[in-house]
Order: C-alpha cells, then sequence, then structure tokens
C-alpha cells in the first residue's frame, strides 16, 4: 500500500477543502521538522549529554531539563525564518518571542510546551511535544504584536497538535478537518500517515489521574473516581481499569487509540491555582484533538475551548476523552454546584 506523506496530506488539504492557506501549511511543515529534530536529541540520551537537569527554573517555578532548554531552542530557531509568524509563546519563556526584524513575519501565533512529561526524560518514557495555533488579531497588522493578542479562546485555534517520542515517533495534527496520525520514517527522514479520521473508540472503561492527590480533590472528582473504584458492586455497575503515566502527551494518545477519560483538576494543594496543566499549549491543543475526534474536553464544569484566557500561562482544571465519560463528570460538578 503507497502511504500519503505528511507534505501530500498538506497540499491535498489545501486544495480540496480549503482549509489551509499556504503559510499555515507552511508553519506546519516546519514544526514537523522541528519535531523531528527533538526526535533525534531525545533517543541520544545519555550517549549524547541529553539527559539531566539544569540550574535554571523556568516561569513556573520548575526546575529546567536539559531537554526542556533544547527542545526550546530547536523550535525557535526553526520557525524564526519562515516568514510566517508574528510571534511564538512557549512554557519555558516567560513572555512571548516576537520575530527579528531581519526576518519577514506572517499572521500566525505559535505556541508550545517543548517537552511535555519532563520529568520522563531521564528514565527513558514517553515524552511529547504540544503545539497550538492562532491568528494574530487583525488590529494587530502593522505593529508588533503583544501578549494580549496571545489571549484568545481555543475555539480560535487554526491548528493544533503533538508529537509522542515513544517506542515509535509520531505526529497527531489538526487543522478543524479531523484528526491525523503520522509516523516518522527515520530511513526516508519523512513523516508518513498512518491513519486518517481518527475517533477516540467508545467504552474503554479506563481513567488516568494522579490518585496521590485524591484527599486534596473537590467532592464531585471524588465521587467519580469512587464510583469507577467501587466496580460492577458501585452505581456504574462495571470495573474500570487505570493508567497514569506522567505525561499528558502519551495519556491523549492512548485515550485516542484505544479510549477513556483523562484528568487533572483542581486540587486544593494550591487552592487559588485553577490547576495544574496549562490552558493555552497543552489543554487548548489537547481539547482541540479531543473535540476533533468526537471527544469532549472540559475544565470540570465548562468547555475548555471557550475560556477567554487573561494571562499567558494560565492553569487549567482538565477532564477530557470519551465524551460519555466527560458528561458524568460534568453532572457531578453540576450537582454538586446546585447542592451547595
Ligand atoms: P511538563 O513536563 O510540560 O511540565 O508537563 C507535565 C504535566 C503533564 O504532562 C502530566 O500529565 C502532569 O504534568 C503530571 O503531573 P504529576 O507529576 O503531578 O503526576
Ligand atoms: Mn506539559
Ligand atoms: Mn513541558
Amino acid at each position: 500500500m503507497k502511504r500519503r506523506t505528511l507534505t501530500q496530506f498538506l497540499v491535498e488539504q489545501q486544495r480540496k477543502e480549503d482549509a489551509l492557506p499556504a503559510q499555515l501549511r507552511l508553519l506546519i511543515e516546519i514544526v514537523a521538522r522541528a519535531c523531528k529534530g527533538i526526535s533525534h536529541s531525545v533517543n541520544k540520551g545519555a550517549l549524547g549529554g541529553m539527559l539531566g537537569s539544569l540550574d535554571s527554573e523556568n516561569v513556573q517555578g520548575e526546575v529546567q531539563k536539559k531537554l526542556d532548554v533544547l527542545a526550546n531552542e530547536i523550535l525557535l530557531e526553526a520557525n524564526e525564518w519562515g516568514g510566517h509568524l508574528a510571534a511564538m509563546a512557549s512554557e519555558e519563556m516567560e513572555t512571548i518571542h516576537l520575530i527579528p526584524n531581519r526576518y519577514p513575519k506572517g499572521e500566525y501565533l505559535l505556541l508550545f510546551d517543548p517537552i511535555d512529561g519532563s520529568s520522563n526524560i531521564d528514565v527513558d518514557l514517553s515524552v511529547g511535544t504540544i503545539f497550538s495555533v492562532l491568528t494574530a488579531p487583525e488590529e494587530a497588522s502593522g505593529r508588533e504584536v503583544t501578549e494580549e493578542d496571545f489571549l484568545q479562546s481555543g475555539r480560535h485555534q487554526v491548528a493544533a497538535g503533538y508529537a509522542i517520542y515513544g517506542p515509535q515517533t509520531l505526529l497527531v495534527l489538526t487543522v478543524g478537518t479531523g484528526v491525523y496520525e503520522f509516523a516518522l520514517d527515520r530511513e526516508m527522514g519523512s513523516w508518513v500517515m498512518t491513519e486518517e479520521r481518527m475517533r477516540i473508540p467508545a467504552g474503554k472503561r479506563e481513567f488516568a489521574i494522579n490518585m496521590s492527590n485524591q484527599r486534596h480533590w473537590a467532592p464531585a472528582m471524588r465521587r467519580y473516581i469512587d464510583e469507577c473504584l467501587a466496580g460492577t458492586t458501585g452505581p456504574r455497575g462495571k470495573n474500570f481499569n487505570m493508567r497514569w503515566t506522567g505525561s499528558m502527551v502519551a495519556e491523549i494518545h492512548r485515550i485516542l487509540k484505544s479510549g477513556g477519560i483523562f484528568m487533572y483538576p483542581w486540587d486544593s494543594r494550591e487552592p487559588h491555582k485553577p490547576g495544574k496543566l496549562r490552558l493555552m499549549y497543552e489543554a487548548n491543543p489537547m481539547g482541540f484533538i479531543m473535540e476533533q475526534a468526537g471527544g469532549m474536553a472540559i475544565d470540570a464544569n465548562h468547555r475548555i475551548m471557550d475560556i477567554k484566557p487573561t494571562a499567558l500561562h494560565q492553569r487549567v482544571g482538565v477532564v477530557m476523552g470519551e465524551r460519555d465519560e466527560v458528561e458524568i463528570v460534568q453532572k457531578y460538578h453540576a450537582e454538586a454546584a446546585s447542592a451547595a
């Protein structure tokens, strides 16, 4: 069977569905190429001096791994010169990165989590790169974009995706016309389509949550998980399995391929923070992919992609995956709110 490459797919999208302006196509190709570079570095591991942490912390106060910083640099360098971007933002940078004046500028805004699941790097488990693409507001034309211009809700995303550096390196992409998966063919150096119009399979009965935080969750979240744990003897009347990898990319990829639900909800450890995960470069792109694959993505109460951000590194509670399960979590939160 002759498989389509990422380039072929993007050209077809541009022609057939009219969904893809040429500059956005270029952007996606460049991000995909940067992910090849990151994959190469991840694969080198200890032999390339890639493991371990630096002395620095990022804006979230998290210790940076060497690969966090390297992957960030790879993405910045790859995307600076193409003329397709107005600016970039990253988990690893406090504020936005404007395209230097020596290069032409475009209309797109690129956001990324260069390495997601950083704690997995040194123990050889899957990590990934997450990205989200927005368009600079019209009123920004003719001036430099600002952080404010990035603060758009997720429904304005024109593309989103992730690369997963696992047993295989894969790229999962949406431009709003379904979800597509590509595998990196290392001999050919190209991305080759391995699945199209992906749909989250229903009925998996598997949840992913960091159970060590159970005592800090809101009562509605505890109720949902307690009922899953009660299995056939509880109100759900069926047994549930559990998985937790510590890498959202791996979690979401498993759900896309085999079903289930992923949660990183608000908890009372830091009650003023709405959650751990970041809205603009983790929850929004993954929410876009989940919805495009027939799933649902909420913060426990509301659709994630409808949240109007107020800060670049804003955090959010996350509940996403199979629609039927996400709806139950939402219902329990609504019931708890109306009883209060
Ligand atoms: P990052 O490595 O980009 O900081 O993200 C890690 C995130 C996410 O990928 C994962 O689901 C979660 O943090 C794991 O958190 P715990 O260590 O609290 O389980
Ligand atoms: Mn992350
Ligand atoms: Mn990260």
